[in-house]
């Protein structure tokens, strides 16, 4: 999947190099948010006191979470994802053998033959479906998981299945995760179960980051497993919530109508992706005063 970085705001804003922003995650996610990171750094930051829970209900690589508790942004965290394949790779790394997990990943040789063997025997353990997970991410199209995703033909300079697959960094990676961990609860779950069982808490903050099927654009459909969301319901618990949110998401009519339905203030955001292409991302939050 492509990094994308701002190239600007409607709104004057700063220019983000994704180079810039430390890569936590093992996952090359797909609609993974890496380029909002200096973003989510300046929401937190413009609060009078950093968040005692940061909760990411739709974690994917959870990049944002990584973030927030490397740099301690937020007290605590709080991640779910309902993806199985997904949740295995956070069940070992936050509580099980992570270790095992990264020295999976430094031994393993990576042919044709090794990844096929590897990917078509189904995974009796969940640390044995987690290394598949990070796996298939790596050598997959796109670093798509969900069922139909195709594998690296050539990939980046002929290198094929190669091409994505950097065993020292994402060991390293894993590696310092386990040393902010205690910090990270990972559940698998609905995260509209989870926004629900937490919009008591005036004391936490929500990054929102759904999978986008809404406005008929379908765009998460293919990159998912999991992607049947009830876009007004998601709106709805937001607006319960006794704590702050941002939530972020491909730009639609539906979205506008929705934000407007509660009240919620809208923020386009550009960003050019690494072949030049001009995209939008809109973003939506109780008040944007401070991403303009
Ligand atoms: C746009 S991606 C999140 C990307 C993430 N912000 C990142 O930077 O990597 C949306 C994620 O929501 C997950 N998902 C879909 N439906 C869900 C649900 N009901 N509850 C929790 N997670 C869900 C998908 O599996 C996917 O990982």
């Amino acid at each position: 999947m492509e990094q994308l970085s701002f190239i600007d705001n409607p709104q004057p804003g700063p220019i983000v190099n994704v180079a810039t922003v430390p890569q936590r995650s093992p996952f090359r996610y797909p609609g993974g948010k890496t380029w909002l990171v200096p973003r989510i750094r300046t929401w937190l930051a413009s609060r009078p006191t950093p968040p005692a829970e940061f909760i990411e209900p739709f974690a994917g690589g959870a990049i944002m979470s990584l973030t927030v508790a490397f740099e301690r942004l937020a007290q605590h965290i709080t991640m779910s994802e309902l993806d199985h394949q997904v949740a295995a790779v956070w069940h070992t790394i936050i509580n099980g053998d992570a270790a095992w997990l990264a020295e999976c990943i430094a031994q393993f040789n990576v042919t044709p033959e090794t990844v096929a063997a590897t990917l078509d025997e189904p995974a009796v353990t969940l640390p044995d479906l987690a290394f598949q997970t990070i796996l298939k991410n790596r050598v997959n199209r796109g670093g798509i998981l969900a069922p139909g995703a195709g594998r690296i033909k050539h990939g980046e300079n002929g290198k094929g299945l190669l091409s994505r697959w950097y065993p020292q960094t994402l060991k390293q990676r894993i590696i310092d995760i386990i040393e902010v961990r205690d910090r990270i609860r990972f559940i698998e779950d609905d995260g509209l179960a989870v926004m629900h069982n937490y919009r008591d808490r005036s004391d936490a903050v929500f990054f929102i980051d759904p999978p986008y099927t809404a406005g008929g654009k379908r765009a998460g459909s293919r990159l998912y497993t999991h992607t049947d969301l009830d876009h007004e319901a998601l709106f709805r618990t937001a607006a319960q919530l006794a704590g702050d949110f941002l939530m972020t998401y491909d730009t639609a009519d539906e979205l506008y109508d929705l934000a407007r339905q509660y009240n919620f203030d809208t923020q386009l955001v550009a960003m050019k992706s690494t072949h030049h292409a001009e995209m939008t991302e809109l973003l939506i939050g109780r008040d944007l005063d401070w991403a303009r």
